[in-house]
């Protein structure tokens, strides 16, 4: 059975008991953040066991995309070291959302496994958790499973790889006691059974875990991990894919299926061609090679780009180790990207995303792998110096594996990785120090640009500026001027004000800082910006305009309307184009910053490729029809659980507090600190003024809204009037009409240089008879009028023709500029020379040139002078022949 048909029977099978079958989710969980990446069938229905959410069925199968290569479920390491382990596989699954549970569970596994896929009984062992008599004796008692194979197994602690039969996604979430299947591959194969002290060899495999929901483990308020029972037990299970296709295909490892024999032999030849000639077919690096390349275009495809942070670095950790692998083969040029060709060939019918962005997924991992290559050599070879003065025994020290870390891009553990290849260990406390030593530089370096270097201890400031733009009789708790604390700020003073109240946003979440004014009966004080100096303490820079101001001093804040409300439309304009710009260009687009101010918004996102105008274009419409709608915003503070709930907008790696906002703009839902219009339509207009790129993978857009966009619309308006009025036409036909001045203008173009050369050959040839005679040779200096460069060289090459033994000059006087071309006969050269006889004329006419003896140009500033310089070259060659 292919892989193919082994994915379709189970996904029927369960079918045919009355699951629904549903799609695959993305390898990149939305809106979760307590997970990197899905890592089992039962993620995306994780809500559904916690009784949030509601589906039209109580009983599901899917075949779903997981990635084990970050967070709990990590198996990395393992990849190219035994013969199950993938960072990218594909998980069987069949769920009951408190519809059955042990009994049916364990009885429709079991049909399936012995009577569809027909594997003999007595090669299948089973285990259920510790304490689990009920399942034990379904089991042992109903079908029949001998006690010698059916194993209770509690708390593993020590074995390596081994579940403890107790399953849980993350470190919380909806989890409970399990029974897992094992497949015996032989004794031809090192391993013991489960349970036993070998257990993690490869010769007893899990194939299907069946988890029996119970449970959902949290964070309580102390900080506590607590189980809460679930609302109704549920059923959750799992067969990897590749383990279930290598039993029905009666070969060892998972690498041997019919998945992987094109993608292994791909990744031969790709490796061979950059530079390994003819590696050896069977090296479990390239195995690591196919294996990673599955888990890196899923996980593009899906909407992640290489970067050095959360979900990015995974994958270039996973990507880097892959090409590593290569190198150590021979490659030393870029290959990993081209099998995205061969997989997309193997798996795109399955996962049809893959066909989709097939182009893109291609160009960000050559982008990635070319930039890798460009530290790789230098990288290992620091490294293999390190490992040649290794003292017998010692771990590879950290400072040497950040340096290569830090400089290289080496990731920790691809240094671990070559290392474990020569049964060598790296010390990782050492890294982590030196990384801990670089990140506090960093930090302290940062903290101190943040605040400016203010120290502060009074009381925090309170925000106000949700509600109202001004706030009476607040109190100065703190003043700062070049940097100090101050008791008192005079008129002139620079300063940075702290209020225990304030009206005024401070820049946060790429919204920039108020501005505005205080002042009370004898002083005034106008704020051109306001930043944070601690998360909860607001400073206010700007300038004493009149009195004075004491600590303790009371003042009214009154922030600048306009400027905010402004801010306000940028900002609330950014969320329609985040939502309106994934609608268009499809859910990978992600937020990578922001910058929102009075005069436009910036938004930069993950996408990989320019944005078209009729894209542009789309995302406009809809952003402006969401405008025209004008639904009402609507702000909610609320628990960041219950945020998740709303399906809001969350950027992965952000740190949310126990409470956020909520931000309903039009039909957009964003989590979000900022400040926003009260209605969509209060926005007025978007217009998108600019798209560019910033990074790899990562585009700009520019747009303005409310006056603005008004004023920036009025203008292109006009200048679209003038154009028109000039060209005598509609606005509407300037586009068509431009076309045809410019068609004719190229003809015209044309024609007239056709004309000119004509006319200066036509002029040439009267200008035979004006040679002069000097003993057998031509002398002739001339003006051509109306000729260029061009038609003087053609006339001056065809007077050397007529006039046997010449030496020619002619001029062209064109905006005030000489032009003048040499030309002298083969035989006289030796004499006389072009480039000499155009610099005698030149010279006279302030300039200078060259060229040949037989051909030279010049140019000249001064034409007054032309005719005196042409009418002295007769004598000049006479000189030169005598
Ligand atoms: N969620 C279970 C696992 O991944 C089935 O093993």
């Amino acid at each position: 059975m292919k892989a193919a048909e082994i994915r379709s029977t189970f996904l029927k099978y369960f079918e045919s008991k009355g699951h629904q079958i549903v799609a695959s989710s993305p390898v990149v969980p939305g809106d979760d953040p307590t997970l990197l990446f899905t890592n089992a069938g039962m993620n995306q229905f994780k809500d559904v066991f916690l009784g949030f959410d509601k589906r039209p069925y109580t009983r599901a199968t899917t075949s779903q995309k997981c990635i084990r290569a970050g967070g709990k479920h990590n198996d990395l390491e393992n990849v190219g070291y035994t013969a199950r382990h993938h960072t990218f596989f594909e998980m069987l699954g069949n769920f009951s959302f408190g519809d059955y549970f042990k009994h049916d569970a364990l009885h429709y596994a079991w049909e399936l496994l012995t009577e569809v896929f027909k594997l003999p009984k007595d090669k299948l062992w089973v285990t259920v958790y510790a304490e689990d008599d009920e399942a034990f004796d379904i089991w042992t008692k109903e079908i029949g499973v001998p006690v010698e194979r059916c194993v209770r197994i509690g708390d593993n602690k020590g074995a390596r790889y081994a579940s403890d039969n107790f399953w849980m996604m993350g470190d919380t979430g909806p989890c409970g006691p399990c029974s897992e299947i094992f497949y015996d591959h032989g004794e031809d194969i090192a391993g013991g059974p489960p349970g036993s002290p070998d257990q993690d060899g490869d010769r007893y495999i899990e194939i299907w875990n069946n988890v029996f929901m119970q449970f959902n483990r949290r964070l309580d308020e102390n900080g506590e991990y607590v189980m809460d029972k679930l609302p109704r037990p549920s059923v959750d299970t799992g067969m990897g894919l590749e383990r279930i296709a290598a039993v029905l295909q009666h070969v060892h490892a998972n690498y041997e299926i019919d998945l992987f024999v094109n993608l292994l032999a791909a990744a031969k030849r790709v490796v061979d061609e950059a530079g390994a000639g003819d590696c050896d077919k069977d090296s479990p690096s390239l195995k690591v090679i196919a294996d990673h390349i599955r888990a890196c275009a899923f996980t593009v495809a899906d909407g992640v780009i290489p970067s050095n942070e959360g979900r990015g670095y995974v994958l270039r950790r996973i990507a880097r180790r892959a090409i590593r692998h290569g190198y150590k083969l021979g490659a030393r040029t870029s290959f990993f990207y081209k099998l995205v060709d061969a997989l997309t060939e193997e798996m795109g019918s399955a996962y049809p995303e893959l066909k989709q962005q097939q182009a893109r997924v291609t160009e960000v991992l050559k982008h990635e792998e070319e930039r890798f290559f460009q530290t790789i050599a230098h990288g290992m070879e620091i490294l293999e110096t390190a490992l040649a003065s290794l003292e017998q025994g010692k771990p590879l020290d950290g400072e040497t594996a950040f340096k290569l870390h830090d400089t290289y891009g080496f990731p920790l553990d691809l240094t671990a990785d070559v290392l474990r290849e020569r049964g060598l260990t790296v010390d990782e406390a050492g890294f982590n120090a030196a990384m801990n030593r670089q990140r506090e530089q960093a930090r302290s370096a940062g903290k101190f640009k943040m605040a400016q270097g203010l120290e502060y201890t009074g009381t925090p400031t309170t925000f106000h500026g949700y509600e109202k733009l001004f706030v009476e009789g607040t109190k100065i708790t703190g003043l700062y001027v070049d940097g100090s604390p101050v008791e008192v700020v005079r008129s002139g003073d620079d300063a940075v004000i702290v209020l225990d109240n304030t009206p005024f946003y401070a820049e946060s979440g790429g919204q920039v800082g108020d501005a505005g004014s205080m002042q009370n009966a004898t002083a005034r004080f106008v704020v051109e910006d306001t930043i944070k100096i601690q998360a909860d303490v607001f400073g206010h820079h700007g300038r004493v305009v009149e009195g004075e101001l004491h600590v303790g001093d009371a003042v009214n804040a009154r922030v600048d309307g306009n400027r905010r409300t402004a801010t306000m439309r940028n900002h609330s304009a950014t969320h329609l184009l985040h939502k309106a710009l994934r609608e268009v260009l499809g859910g990978h687009v992600q937020q990578k910053g922001s910058q929102v101010d009075a005069e436009k918004t910036r938004f930069d996102f993950a996408h990989n490729a320019p944005v078209s105008d009729a894209e542009i274009r789309k995302v406009e419409q809809i952003v402006n029809r969401e405008i025209l709608a004008n639904a009402a915003s609507q702000i909610r503070v609320m628990g960041i659980e219950d945020a998740q709930k709303t399906g809001a907008m969350m950027l992965f790696g952000e740190k949310y507090g126990e409470s956020v906002r909520v931000v309903d703009i039009g039909s957009s839902r964003e989590l979000c600190g900022g400040t926003h219009v009260g209605r969509a339509g209060d926005i007025g207009f978007v217009k998108v003024v600019a798209e560019g790129g910033v990074a790899a993978g990562v585009r700009r857009i520019e747009a303005v809204t409310g006056e603005n966009a008004m004023n920036y619309l009025l203008e292109r308006d006009a200048s679209l009037d003038v154009v028109a009025s000039s060209l005598k036409v509609p606005a509407a036909e300037v586009g068509t009409k431009l076309a045809n001045v410019l068609d004719e203008v190229r003809a015209l173009e044309k024609e007239i240089a056709a004309l000119k050369s004509k006319l200066a050959g036509n002029q040439g040839d009267a200008l035979v008879t004006k040679a002069i005679d000097l003993g057998g040779v031509k002398v002739l200096a001339a003006t051509l009028e109306g000729a260029d460069v061009p038609a003087l060289r053609e006339a001056v090459d065809k007077l050397r023709d007529k006039l046997g033994s010449a030496a020619v000059v002619l001029a062209a006087v064109n905006d005030g500029k000489v032009s003048l071309i040499a030309g002298v006969t083969a035989n006289l050269t030796g004499k006389v020379k072009a480039g000499e006889l155009v610099n005698f004329v030149a010279q006279q006419v302030g300039g200078k040139g060259g060229g040949r003896p037989d051909m030279a140009q010049a140019g000249g500033t001064n034409p007054a002078a032309l005719a005196g310089a042409l009418s002295g070259v007769k004598d000049w060659v006479a000189q030169k022949l005598a």
